[in-house]
């Protein structure tokens, strides 16, 4: 079924954007994976109410997400065609990339299951299971800081 979802989404992607385009569509994707995060972490803090429709909704995000970040990271799509932190590593050493976003994409599908019976706390530990694995891929595919 994954494996469907993904020639699918490559083949849309392939044909709507350029390697520019995918470039800021990949930077946009993050920032919503970002942004899932953060509300996430508010609502299984205390910071706002526990809301178990709401974190389905963000895990739902972070899965569609992971799941487009192969097509957004095609070869042609680094620093030869604009301004990104990739790291040349996601095309020397694919199997671990896409291992790594098929890590989130795990997580993401554990916090739905969890937020579906309203399990606050488990979404909560898992959550910090889902950041490491967000820092995992950035420690090893993305440089800290945009080339100058
Ligand atoms: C498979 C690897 C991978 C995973 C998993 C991943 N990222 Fe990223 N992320 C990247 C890469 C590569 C970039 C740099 C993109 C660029 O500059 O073109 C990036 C960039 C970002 C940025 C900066 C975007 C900008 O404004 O330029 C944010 C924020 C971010 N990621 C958040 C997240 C969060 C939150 C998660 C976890 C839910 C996550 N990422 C999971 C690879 C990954």
């Amino acid at each position: 079924m994954r494996r469907v979802v993904l020639i699918v989404t490559l083949a849309v992607a392939a044909c709507a954007a350029t390697p520019a385009e995918r470039i800021q569509a990949r930077q946009d994707l993050m920032r919503s994976n970002k942004a899932a995060l953060i509300e996430l972490g508010k609502i299984t803090s205390g910071e706002a109410p526990w809301n178990a429709e709401a974190a389905q909704r963000f895990a739902v995000t972070v899965i569609n997400n992971a799941v487009r970040i192969p097509a957004l990271t095609e070869k042609g799509t680094g620093p030869e065609s604009g301004r990104t932190r990739a790291r040349p590593e996601i095309w020397t050493d694919p199997d671990n990339f896409e291992r790594a976003a098929w890590n989130i994409e795990d997580q993401a599908r554990g916090i739905l299951a969890l937020a579906r019976v309203g399990d606050e706390a488990g979404v909560r530990a898992r959550l910090t299971r889902l950041e490491k694995d967000c820092d995992g891929c950035h420690s090893r595919f993305m440089f800290p800081e945009f080339p100058r």
